[in-house]
């Protein structure tokens, strides 16, 4: 039995600079597609994986997200008395269990490998997930809950994947792979944003991560990397050949990266299709602009 994953790590203290100005006074994790913040989604994920306590990494200006998880006494009082209970279930159900949330903050933007350090008290030594809001993943089965049943078996590390044009290796970290049956690949390397030319696979990493503890270690040791930051990717290179395994998953569902204006938009469209009460009105809507 592999020790279990109790803990999801959320990296939220960016700037959301591409989505200025909307982001000028709100998170970018705020935003929504469909009617959810997209931390909302991204906790829902973690909760649907077994996750219990939700750790996130934030900065200055990202307070709507702590209210967001909060009981709102007035908003849920008033619900109550016009008696609107379909709405009032819904943020009763959203609401993670007292203490079970808290917030450390990244002070300087020094990197995604820094943001995941700062949370290492809170974490402890167990194996523990990273998820980026940004990348959000619909799928029937959650993509972190796909991942935490490889883990159970596996164990180890565990990173989503898919695959991606070759010209976009340099958006994201890419696996060089040992051997791969189609869904679960061996993890023989990595490589942060490389020029399609160096990439050593078209297989990305999304933001999607199930890591042993050993990490926070790892992180302190490494210097910069790609872009002058503190890389997780670089960081993980130091976990593979060790005596856990390091896997890739395919996992079942679409990633859209909500980190990028069309592909918030294209999932804004995709989840609305995917639901009962919107996505026929939304069809009718959307013939309109053939
Ligand atoms: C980060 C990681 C990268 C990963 C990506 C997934 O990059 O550094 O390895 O592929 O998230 O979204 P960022 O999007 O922060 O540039």
């Amino acid at each position: 039995m592999h020790q279990r994953v109790r803990k999801a790590v959320f990296p939220v203290a960016g700037l959301g600079t591409r989505f200025l100005p909307a982001t000028k006074s709100i998170p970018k994790e705020m935003l929504t597609v469909v009617d959810k913040p997209l931390i909302q989604h991204a906790v829902e994920e973690a909760r649907e994986a077994g996750i219990e306590q939700f750790i996130f990494v934030t900065g200055r200006m990202k307070t709507a997200m702590e209210d967001h998880f909060d009981l709102s006494y007035e908003l849920e009082a008033t619900l109550a008395e016009r008696g609107k209970t379909k709405e009032l279930e819904q943020l009763r159900a959203a609401l993670p269990p007292a203490g079970n949330v808290c917030y450390v903050r990244q002070q300087r933007p020094l990197g995604l490998g820094h943001a995941v350090w700062c949370a290492r008290h809170l974490v402890g030594d167990e194996p523990f997930a990273v998820m980026l809001p940004d990348d959000l993943v619909l799928a029937k089965t959650g993509c972190m809950k796909q991942m935490v049943d490889v883990h159970a078996e596996t164990g180890g590390n565990v990173v989503g994947v898919v695959d991606v044009p070759r010209e976009h290796t340099r958006r994201y970290g890419i696996l060089d792979v040992a051997d791969d049956d189609g869904r679960l690949a061996t993890v023989r390397g990595l490589v942060e944003k490389p020029a399609p030319e160096d990439a050593p696979s078209t297989l990305s990493i999304i933001g999607r991560y199930i890591l042993e503890p050993a990490i926070f270690k790892h992180i302190s040791e490494i210097g910069r990397g790609a872009g002058g930051e503190i890389q997780l990717t670089d960081a993980m290179v130091r976990l593979i050949g060790g005596d856990r395994p390091f896997h890739g998953l395919r996992f079942a569902g679409r990633r859209y990266d909500c980190g990028d204006k069309l592909g918030w938009l294209e999932a804004n469209i995709a989840f609305a299709l995917a639901r009962e009460d919107i996505a026929e009105p939304l069809r009718r809507i959307l013939a309109e602009y053939r």
